[in-house]
């Protein structure tokens, strides 16, 4: 059966038209005015809506060993979540850590999502070591559609990998035509300051970014760029959270190196005195890199309306009360991360668009297209072609609510950004033509998503 999504503003990149869309097969066919359909047609009526192609996020984890615990969702709930919140794709971390086997990492990660995604799913793969089988085992996961990889200059003895790793990776990267995404922390740096601070007795939360300051991502973000830079090879830095970092990012994308850089929700809308809180409170927003100091925020938003950060993701983590507990004696301990993959477009949008910090055409850029062109996707998803697959979010500009944890349907019991205001949101969320989310309720079908193949592309 047909999909007719009537009278909405189509908005892509570059274009904003007022048209039906039209899918058959779980493709668009058609995009025109007053479109004539066959009966049996189920049509959307979208008049004085807008309509985005399937918004994506570039980075989330969901299936996550890490830090002596489990991260809490399961594709389930996580993809359920995501579709809600307007997100018809994510690109999940499969992380493995240095002790396993790469290969048999892939296929846990693979059979952990098979058959219970409810949206599309394709994974970053992580690099966690790089010794004798990795390079075979490396050709044969791009050989299977996995054509990103990974690597952590943070996490010390655990993801983290040495500059050697580093330089390996991205030679064979270059080979193979795969971008690599980092995170660019100096994993020495913080290991001794972690050690120094609890010695003298620094154990809070509030202590969490002091051990991996500034100076130490943009150190790690140099790093990274100075190691593309003689490799040849293509890079994203993820969830870059400073301005001295997004120098060192900018001075390496002057020069010539083939750089992307991602900014995530967390650095865009809360500061370091969030995990100042006293508490489990302030332990609910320990992440890394750390939130910052306030002025960070403004300049990630600069550099996102100006189009020198690329894309926006979550970096969705969830760990629950009792989990951010273990740290209670010591902040070394507090898992890592923060939940968002349920609230990244609607906060985006009303902290983004609503308040004039970055306009329509940015917004389904940073959020969708520039991450479907960057890792392969494009133009099957992030846009609405004739062609694309038929991802299409019908959203309502004069929604009003407010982000709790009451009411989001992430697998955890807090939401680190509880009680933000929410102008806009979906009312209608399709994935390859079917109707899986209205007004804020799951109404498709569970496990419908698929693994996306993607063709290596960096030659
Ligand atoms: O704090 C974070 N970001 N947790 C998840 C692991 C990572 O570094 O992305
Ligand atoms: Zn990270
Ligand atoms: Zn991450």
């Amino acid at each position: 059966m047909g999909l007719l999504v009537r009278n909405g503003e189509m908005v892509t990149v570059g274009s904003r038209k007022r048209a039906d869309i039209y899918a058959e097969n779980e493709t668009v066919t058609r995009i025109g005015k007053n479109l004539e359909t066959p009966p049996g047609t189920a049509i959307i009526d979208a008049t004085g809506k807008l309509v985005f192609p399937g918004f994506i996020d570039p980075h989330v984890h969901i299936y996550l060993p890490f830090m002596a615990t489990f991260a809490k969702d399961t594709h389930e709930t996580a993809s359920i979540a995501a579709l809600i919140g307007g997100t018809t794709t994510y690109i999940e971390m499969c992380c493995p850590n240095r002790t396993d086997d790469a290969l048999a990492g892939y296929e846990l990660w693979k059979s952990k999502a098979n058959g219970k995604s409810a949206c599309d799913y394709a994974f970053h793969m992580s690099v966690t070591k790089f010794c004798a089988e990795t390079e075979s085992q490396l050709r044969e996961i791009v050989a299977d559609g996995t054509s990103s990889f990974k690597i952590f200059l943070a996490y010390k003895n655990f993801f983290g990998v040495d500059d050697g790793e580093m330089y390996q990776t991205l030679t064979l990267a270059k080979k193979l035509g795969v971008i690599v995404t980092a995170h660019c922390e100096n994993a020495e740096l913080v290991s001794r300051l972690q050690v120094q601070l609890v010695a003298e007795g620094k154990t809070g939360p509030e202590w969490h970014e002091p051990s991996r300051p500034e100076s130490v991502e943009a150190e790690g973000t140099g790093r990274f760029a100075t190691f593309l830079e003689n490799t040849g090879a293509t890079g994203y830095v993820v969830h870059l959270s400073c301005e001295r970092a997004l120098n060192a990012a900018l001075a390496a994308k002057e020069r010539g190196v083939r750089l992307s850089v991602e900014a995530v929700l967390p650095h865009l809308l809360l500061d370091k005195s969030f995990a100042e809180r006293p508490g489990v409170e302030g332990m609910k927003h320990v992440m890394s890199p750390p939130l910052r100091a306030k002025q960070n925020q403004d300049v990630l938003w600069n550099a996102l309306s100006r189009g020198v950060v690329d894309t926006v993701g979550t970096d969705h983590c969830p760990f629950d009360v009792e989990q951010k507990l273990l740290g209670k004696d010591a902040f070394t301990n507090i898992p890592n991360g923060i939940p968002g993959i349920e609230d990244r477009v609607n906060l985006l949008y009303s902290f983004g668009v609503q308040k004039g910090r970055i306009d329509l055409d940015r917004f389904v850029n940073i959020a969708s297209t520039h991450a479907a062109k960057l890792f392969g996707l494009f133009p099957r998803k992030g846009t609405i072609e004739v062609g694309s697959d038929a991802d299409l979010v019908v959203f309502d500009t004069n929604y009003r609510g407010i982000v709790s944890a009451k009411t989001q349907h992430v697998n955890n019991d807090y939401n680190g950004f509880e009680g933000m205001p929410i102008e806009g949101r979906p009312s209608v969320v399709t994935v390859r033509g079917k109707v899986q989310v209205r007004d804020g309720e799951f109404v498709g079908e569970r496990g419908r998503g698929r693994l996306l193949k993607r063709e290596p592309a960096y030659f």
